[in-house]
């Protein structure tokens, strides 16, 4: 069955699946295998040279071994590179792994340098702006790519939304200021569901599958979407350097897909009552949602995203105010992580966003909140007896 022609609400439902008939089952089976039999050695040989060298396992070949492929994994992938619109995904153990390994491949392919637009989310920040992987990194703005791409520039690296302001960037604008260098964009927030980039120029697509698209808050996993091309650059850093997703994570991540799309929609709904109350009270100084008045100035709301997204932040003016009112909260927990179907609050500057340096630190008054499937009049008595304790 040709899943393409299908909306990504059916593909959401239905990717990863198309041999479960023929199989007899109705949902996917979960291998588990660390290790898998060879059918003689030179026949194993070469699936491991294949596989090691980047190639996706081919009909009939022995898997090898669990980090060289994974049938339960490729599932996921199969189904998460459908939603994107990519030809391939290659899954890992975290975001970071995932964002790892691309890195470690522009290292390989002799082009180190990194073109980072601020702001990421704080891990990622951290990662580059240490080097530890080999990269060297030069910040910018949206606008400063072209400026900042150099001869030896092996990435540009964007979160839109961005992790923790919610500031949007146009993809198709800055595609092309970034010429011949491929264009990484950590999809995160939006999810498939309300932006894809790879049909807006974009290269790559990276998700923490740890957020909404597992979605439960039982998972840690990462995801690379891209050409079959790219895909084969980064699978070698994958195979040796280990940071494979287990395929019981892969099993529920590709679970979670299948209601991806009814869980951010109900999630967004949620959160646009949320931000707007927010908005109107008193002792909020500033609400950070694409989806409230000034926050989009460029109109990419409609046009690049289908919907503002599930995710806020809201400034209290001061630390104190911040850290009260997140430890006040009790229906929100008062935890990091996002895109689950309960709802999350934190304080980027102390934590997720604590490596960062400088100006690129988020504010001391802000807190995140990830909206999830309560009523949104729920989540709100909860804010206002936080706030007004
Ligand atoms: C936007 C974004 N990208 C990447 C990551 C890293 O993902 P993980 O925590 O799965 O390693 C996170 C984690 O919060 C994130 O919010």
């Amino acid at each position: 069955m040709d899943l393409e022609r299908f909306t990504v609400e059916t593909r959401a439902v239905h990717a990863g699946r198309a041999d479960l008939t023929a199989l007899g089952v109705h949902v996917p089976p979960i291998d588990l295998s660390s290790t898998y039999p060879l059918p003689d050695v030179e026949a194993g040989g070469a699936a491991y040279e294949w596989m090691a060298g980047g190639g996706a396992r081919q009909e009939g070949q022995s898997a090898v071994y669990q980090r060289l492929w994974n049938p339960t994994v490729a599932r996921f992938e199969e189904a998460l590179a459908s939603l994107e619109g990519a030809q391939a995904a290659v899954a890992f153990s975290s975001g970071m792994a995932a964002l790892s390994a691309t890195l470690l491949s522009c290292v390989a392919a002799g082009r180190p340098h990194v073109v980072a637009v601020r702001p990421l989310y704080g891990g990622s920040d951290h990662l580059l702006a240490t080097g530890l992987l080999g990269t060297r990194v030069t910040w910018t703005d949206a606008e400063g790519v072209g400026d900042a791409v150099a001869a030896d520039t092996g990435l540009v690296l964007v979160e839109t939304p961005a992790n923790p302001t919610l500031d949007l960037v146009d993809l198709r604008a800055l595609v092309a200021r970034a010429g011949d260098v491929p264009v990484l964009v950590d999809n995160t927030f939006a999810t498939p569901v309300l932006q894809r980039p790879l049909e807006l120029g974009a290269s790559m697509v990276l998700h923490s599958v740890t957020k909404f698209l597992a979605g439960h808050g039982d998972v840690l996993g990462g995801v690379v979407a891209t050409s079959e091309e790219l895909a084969s650059r980064i699978r070698p850093v994958r195979a040796i350097t280990g940071g494979n997703l287990h395929p019981l994570s892969a099993y529920l991540a590709h679970r979670g897909l299948q209601t991806l799309p009814v869980r951010v929609g109900a999630q967004q709904d949620s959160a646009q009552v949320v931000a707007h109350w927010l908005a109107d009270h008193a002792d909020v100084e500033q609400v950070y949602y694409p989806g409230l008045e000034g926050r989009d100035p460029e109109g990419l709301v409609g046009s690049q995203m289908s919907g503002p997204g599930a995710v806020l932040a809201f400034d209290l003016g001061s630390y104190e105010r911040a850290a009260h009112v997140a430890g006040a909260c009790g229906l929100i927990t008062h935890a990091v992580s996002l895109g689950g179907v309960d709802s999350l609050i934190q304080h980027p500057a102390a934590l997720t966003h604590r490596p960062v340096v400088g100006d690129a630190k988020p504010g001391a008054g802000l807190l995140r909140l990830s909206v999830g499937l309560e009523s949104p009049e729920d989540v709100i008595t909860d804010l206002q007896r936080a706030l007004s304790r």
